[in-house]
């Protein structure tokens, strides 16, 4: 199985389309007295809202602007997620919602896309019980998206394309729109190999597959010079970066190069999976000096057991090394992880495990989940007979431990000057700006000198769960 570019001769039809749509919304914009409008929801993962900017790009080509709601719009996109059964219900739910505006306004284009319309069963469901829904495609068909639009606008019924080489596609050259502010998404690879028994992502996005990297610095380079300063890089499994490649190159010889870049910025990356973290990699990111002091490393269980059913391909004494390793390097380091509680057979001893490994490590943010069945993946079809009163109870002691780490870790900042990048405006008026730490952390800040987008020194005054508040030095 082989990956595939897309050529810029396809690439450039992309673009016919794209001005041939932009010539007929011109035309319409003169009948009615103002541009036609695009309104864009996500659900999901960065990744997502990385797609998403590329559709907003490509919409942004055709002459739309941006719309504030799906009321005011000639085009609405949602774009889905379907890592748990939530994230499906809510866009089928808002997808639901938009018959009315269907019928009042039989003119208005409704697309769907993304991971949730990737899925085999999927497409046969929004066939026959979704008629107000004009476009769907999926996540491989993302870069035709003007192509498909073209279609729809210009007669084509209802247009699907969802299918797709699980290989998967890499497409450079096309627009993105990003919102401007201090924060830009980088993807550097799509895609998932790893197969965690619970989890949908590779059966929707496909194998993975890594950008070149003279594409990643070019972007990073044009990224600095629009003025972005919190740039993430983004990839399922960021630590396999290169393996496709014909150039000998791995992450941490990526993340040399980024650092290289000229410039006042900070780089982020995730998702780091435990089986690929090296301690390379943290040697790495110790020895450059634009990249966070940040990682996100998720363990998912304490279990070994669990993570031996879960696929994951390491061990909770793997994790704990990993981690001590890291924090030798960098005694500032950020560290925040995802678990998943009520995994199928989980019981009370595993569950304590988890508790455990977070009471012990301490992280500074942790993102909890409950166990969603999701249908095709193996552990679907494990017997899972915890119910989901124990399940929610389980959660919430994960989450009380984990409150009280937290609570104690940002009291350890009272006192302390810490640097910060300004990023926007806070409700409190004591505190007006937000900012973030280098590894991530929120600071509601105040004091002379202080200015969105640009690096500060403020010395921490009083803290909360969530948020640290901070005076200019
Ligand atoms: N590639 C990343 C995670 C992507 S999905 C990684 O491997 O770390 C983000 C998180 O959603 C996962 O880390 C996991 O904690 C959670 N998740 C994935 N599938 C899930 C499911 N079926 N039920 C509950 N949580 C799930
Ligand atoms: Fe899902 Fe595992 Fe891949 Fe993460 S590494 S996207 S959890 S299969
Ligand atoms: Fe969801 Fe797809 Fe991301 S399933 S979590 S949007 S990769």
């Amino acid at each position: 199985m082989q990956k595939t570019v897309v050529s810029q001769e396809q690439i450039a039809h992309q673009y016919e389309y794209m001005q041939f749509i932009a010539r007929m919304n011109a035309q319409k914009a003169e009948v009615c007295g103002h541009k036609l409008r695009a309104f864009t929801q996500t659900f999901g993962c960065q990744q997502n809202e990385a797609d998403t900017q590329r559709i907003a790009g490509m919409l942004d080509e055709m002459g739309y602007e941006k719309a504030e709601s799906a009321q005011q719009a000639d085009v609405i996109v949602i774009n889905t997620c379907a890592v748990r059964e939530h994230a499906e219900s809510r866009a089928l739910g808002n997808v639901g919602a938009l018959s009315h505006l269907k019928k009042a306004r039989p003119d208005v284009t409704i697309c769907l896309c993304g991971c949730m319309v990737q899925q085999e069963h999927i497409p046969e469901k929004i066939k026959k019980s979704y008629p107000q829904v004009d476009v769907v495609f999926g996540t491989h068909a993302l870069w035709r998206f003007p192509e498909l639009l073209y279609r729809r606008l210009t007669g084509d019924k209802r247009v699907f394309d969802t299918s797709g080489d699980a290989a998967g596609y890499i497409a450079e050259g096309l627009p993105v729109l990003r919102d401007g502010g201090t924060k830009a998404w980088l993807s550097i690879m799509y895609g998932c190999n790893n197969f965690c028994t619970y989890c949908i992502v590779p059966y929707v996005r496909g194998r993975e597959r890594s950008r070149d990297p003279q594409q990643i610095v070019h972007e990073l380079e044009q990224l600095v010079a629009e003025g972005y300063k919190d740039i993430t890089l983004l990839g399922q499994n960021v630590n396999s970066y290169g393996k496709d490649l014909d150039t000998p190159i791995d992450f941490s010889d990526l993340l040399v190069r980024l650092n290289a870049v000229p410039g006042d910025f900070l780089l982020r990356f995730m998702t780091s999976h435990p089986k690929d973290a090296s301690h390379k990699l943290f040697d790495t990111m110790a020895a450059c000096d634009k990249v966070a002091k940040q990682l996100h490393l998720p363990f998912q269980s304490g279990s070994d057991a669990i993570l031996k059913r879960m696929n994951r391909g390491y061990t909770a004494a793997h994790y704990r090394e990993l981690i001590a390793y890291a924090r030798d390097k960098m005694p500032d380091l950020t560290l925040s992880s995802d678990i998943i509680v009520g995994f199928p057979g989980e019981t009370e001893q595993d569950f304590e495990q988890t508790r455990a490994l977070v009471d012990e490590i301490g992280f500074d943010m942790l993102y909890t989940f409950l166990y969603s069945k999701r249908s095709g993946t193996p552990a679907a079809s494990m017997p899972d007979d915890t119910p989901h009163e124990v399940k929610q109870e389980r959660f919430e002691r994960l989450l009380r431990t984990q409150d009280e780490r937290v609570q104690a870790r940002q009291d350890a900042y009272a006192g302390k000057c810490l640097r910060v990048l300004v990023d926007g405006t806070s409700k409190g008026t004591e505190y007006p700006l937000t900012a973030r730490t280098e590894g991530g952390l929120l600071v509601c800040c105040a004091g002379d000198g202080l200015k969105i987008g640009e690096f500060a020194q403020v010395r921490i005054e009083k803290t909360s769960l969530r948020c640290l508040f901070g005076r200019s030095v």
